[in-house]
This record gives structure tokens, sequence and C-alpha cells, in this order.
């Protein structure tokens, strides 16, 4: 059996959901669904994101005046909620009141850059071990490939992080490391930080790239080999959602990828065989050459990807 923890070491294990306002629930619903999520009506006339298949409930989203990344929820084990809490306030965080209609058990703080997090005992929703696939291999005498008409929709099966813009890379860095429990997975500099959950899981959970504020900057979703990344690029572009970036290949990671801009400037990203990092791994961050810091292969980066999506005008 696989241990999906490390006893020696108290931290967060998962993403449980994050909340973020759009300005548009009717664009949010036709993007996420071209997607491939399972986006519902909620009682509070928002909307859910599930990945199809599971009961998890990864993002809820309600209407306001503009994009604007909300809170986020982090799942810990239940034994280890009161040690965080502490730690929090030995380090001199202090907690803050669930923000009004939101879950207050756990404890609520701020990060760095103000975002709202809301750390609780919950399901694990990494990985305990790693789930790679492949394409299939081509057999002689035999075409391979699938016809256009049979691929079918891309589904995603399951969040894998999150990726904020912030106005201090080492700030977060720090503030994970020493409250959160999480650790530095690789980094370049003071630009870019990929982080992890020491309990089993991908290699980063959360990523921060620096801006001129704090924003959502892209979720990932994984899905389970390169091709799926290529037909989820054939999918957006067919519904209408035409800008992004990739495919390509990630170095930090080692993930395949394509970003496509969502309706508000932030990113979706369909991922695929990121590194894993079990809970028994001893992970040694390194601080990488800037050119590492974006992709092996791909197209040249498009300016709307260093575009903060929520700040400014
Ligand atoms: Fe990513």
């Amino acid at each position: 059996m696989i241990e999906n923890r490390r006893r020696d070491r108290l931290g967060i294990h998962s993403i449980g959901e994050f909340r973020m306002t759009v300005p548009s629930l009717e664009d949010a619903k036709r993007f996420y669904l071209s997607f491939g999520l399972d986006v519902q009506q909620d009682t509070q006339g928002g909307l859910t994101l599930r990945t199809f298949g599971s009961p998890h409930v990864w993002g809820r989203l309600r209407e306001g005046p503009r994009k604007k990344f909300e809170s986020l929820t982090l799942h810990c084990f239940e034994d280890e909620l009161e040690a965080l809490r502490q730690r929090a306030l030995y380090a001199g965080v202090t907690t803050i009141p669930a923000p009004t209609g939101e879950d207050d058990s756990g404890f609520w703080i701020n990060n760095p850059d103000g975002v709202a997090l809301h750390i609780r005992p919950g399901v694990k929703t990494t990985p305990d071990e790693a789930d790679h696939a492949s394409p299939a291999l081509p057999v002689n005498g035999v075409r391979c490939a699938p016809y256009r008409r049979s691929t079918g929709t891309i589904q995603p099966t399951r969040l894998s992080h999150i990726a904020f813009a912030t106005t201090s890379v080492p700030a977060q860095i720090d503030f994970c490391e020493r409250v959160l429990g999480l650790r530095l997975s690789d980094r370049t500099g003071d630009g870019v930080a990929f982080i992890h959950a020491p309990h089993g899981g991908d290699h980063h959970l959360l990523a921060f790239a620096v801006s001129s504020g704090p924003a959502l900057h892209h979720l990932s979703w994984d899905v389970p080999t390169v091709e799926e990344v290529g037909l989820g690029y054939m999918q957006m572009a067919a519904a209408g959602y035409a800008d992004g970036w990739g495919v390509g290949r990630h170095v930090l990671g080692s993930n395949y990828f394509y970003y496509v801009q969502d309706p508000w400037g932030s990113f979706s990203e369909f991922s695929a065989t990121m590194d894993y990092i079990p809970a028994s791994a001893d992970w040694v961050a390194q601080d990488h050459q800037p050119e590492d810091g974006f992709y092996l292969w791909g197209p040249d980066l498009p300016a709307a990807f260093f575009v903060n999506s929520e700040q400014g005008a």
C-alpha cells in the first residue's frame, strides 16, 4: 500500500476548491463547458466546476464587476489542523474571519498578497501515486491514429495546480514553506517558483510568477497524455477560443501543455504527465536558468501570457 503522507512533515496536502468572480457567468459556462468540465448552477445562482466522474467541486464562480480570484481552500489531514493553526500563529500570521457566507470550519488566513486562504481537513485530491500514461505505440502494418471524427470530447480528470501572479515570489515561497508546510520544487531566481505538497503529488500544486500585483494566472487541468493536450487545443479552437500558448513541453515539471486564454485574460491549461513527487521522495529544489523557466519546446510565448489579468484598468 502507498503511504500517502509524510509523518515527519506537517503540511497541507491538496487543493480543495477556489472561488472567483467573473463578469459574465454565461461566458464562463460556455468556456468551461467547451474545456470539458462539468459546469452546474449552484443554489446561490453561481456556477460550480467539477471534472466529469467525480463529485468534487474544484471551483465556484459568482458574477461580479470583474474577474477576481477571491479565495482558495486547501486541505490538510484532520489530525494536523491544530498544529497548522499553531504554526501559522507562530509565524506571525493572524487568522481572519471566514468571508460572509463561506464555510467557517478550520481557519482562514491571508497570504502575502492578501488572497484569503481557507485551511480545513478534507479529501486528498493530489494523487497518491503517479498515474502516467503515454499514447499508444505504433503497430507495424496498422494505422495507429484514430479518425478525427472519433476522438470524442476531451475531459480533464482533475485540477492539477493553480498559478498566480504575485508582487513577490520570495515572499510567497517563504509563506508556503513556513506557514503551509509546502515545499519549493524549482525556481528561476525571483521570477518564477513551483511549489509541491509534502504528502505525494504533482511537481507543483501552486506556482507563482512575479507581476505588478496579485492575480490568477492559470488553472491547470490534468489529461492523460500529450495526445489529449493536442486534441484539447483543437477542441477549444473549434469552440472559438483560438488564443493561447502551446502545444509545448515545460522543463520544470516536464509536463506537456496547452494554455487557452479564458474570456478574462487568464488561462486554463491542459497538462499531461507532469513530474510526480512521492511522499517518500526528498526532492531537491534548484534555481534554474530563466530560459528553462518556461518551456523546452513549443511556439514563441505570446505577449498576452505576461499581462496581469486583474490589475490596471
Ligand atoms: Fe501550469
